[in-house]
C-alpha cells in the first residue's frame, strides 16, 4: 500500500527497463519522499564500517556514524576477546554522552568519561558509580542497543533493524549479500 505521506505523482520503477519513464521532478525535492525514502531504503540498509584490519587486536573499539550526514547515528564496533564483531550504539544510556570517540584498545570495556557507567564487550551495563542502592538496577534498558554486523570478505557492515525485521531486498543469502542491491 502506498505511504500517505507520498504526494500524487506516480514514481513507480517499472521492472521492464524498456518501459520505464522518467520519475516525477519533485521526486528529488519533497521533504516527505526524501523522509520515505530515509525510513523505507537507508534505515534498514547494510551500511559499510571498516575492514577488518582497522579493528586488529581483540578488545578493540572502533566508533563510527551509521550514515552521515542524513542518519548521523553514533555507534560503535567491537572486536572482542573471542575475536568476533559487535556492534552497538555509542550513546550513554544513562543521559547521552558518546562513549568511544576515538578507535582504541581496552580490556575494561568502554567506560563514560560523564558520570563513569560502563559497559562490557558485549553491550552490558556492569558498574556505575554511586548506584549501589538503586534498585532494579541495572536493567535490559541500561545495556547499550546491539545492531546486527556482518562481514562480506574483510569488510564488516551494519544495519539499524535487527536482521529479522530486513526488508526482502536487504536480507542476506547463504550468509552473503546480493550485491545487485548495493
Ligand atoms: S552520561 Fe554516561 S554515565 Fe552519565
Amino acid at each position: 500500500m502506498k505511504d500517505k505521506r507520498l504526494p500524487p505523482y506516480d514514481f513507480e520503477v517499472h521492472a521492464n527497463i524498456a518501459e520505464a519513464k522518467t520519475i516525477h521532478t519533485a521526486v528529488y525535492h519533497d521533504a516527505n519522499v526524501f523522509q520515505v525514502l530515509l525510513e523505507k531504503i537507508f534505515v534498514p540498509s547494510w551500511q559499510f564500517i571498516a575492514s577488518c584490519d582497522e579493528l586488529p587486536t581483540e578488545d578493540f573499539y572502533f566508533p563510527f556514524s551509521f550514515l552521515p550526514p542524513i542518519i548521523d547515528e553514533p555507534l560503535v564496533a567491537v572486536k572482542n576477546t573471542e575475536g568476533q564483531f559487535d556492534c552497538f550504539s555509542n550513546v550513554c544510556t544513562h543521559r547521552g554522552n558518546i562513549l568511544a570517540t576515538e578507535a582504541c584498545t581496552s580490556k575494561h570495556g568502554l567506560i563514560c568519561k560523564y558520570h563513569g557507567r560502563r559497559f562490557s564487550a558485549d553491550g552490558k551495563m556492569v558498574f556505575m558509580p554511586e548506584f549501589k542502592e538503586v534498585q532494579n538496577f541495572p536493567s535490559a534498558q541500561d545495556d547499550l542497543p546491539r545492531y546486527p554486523i556482518q562481514k562480506w570478505g574483510n569488510w564488516l557492515f551494519t544495519s539499524l533493524v535487527p536482521q529479522s525485521a530486513l526488508p526482502p531486498a536487504y536480507a542476506l543469502h547463504d550468509g552473503t549479500f546480493e550485491l545487485s542491491y548495493f
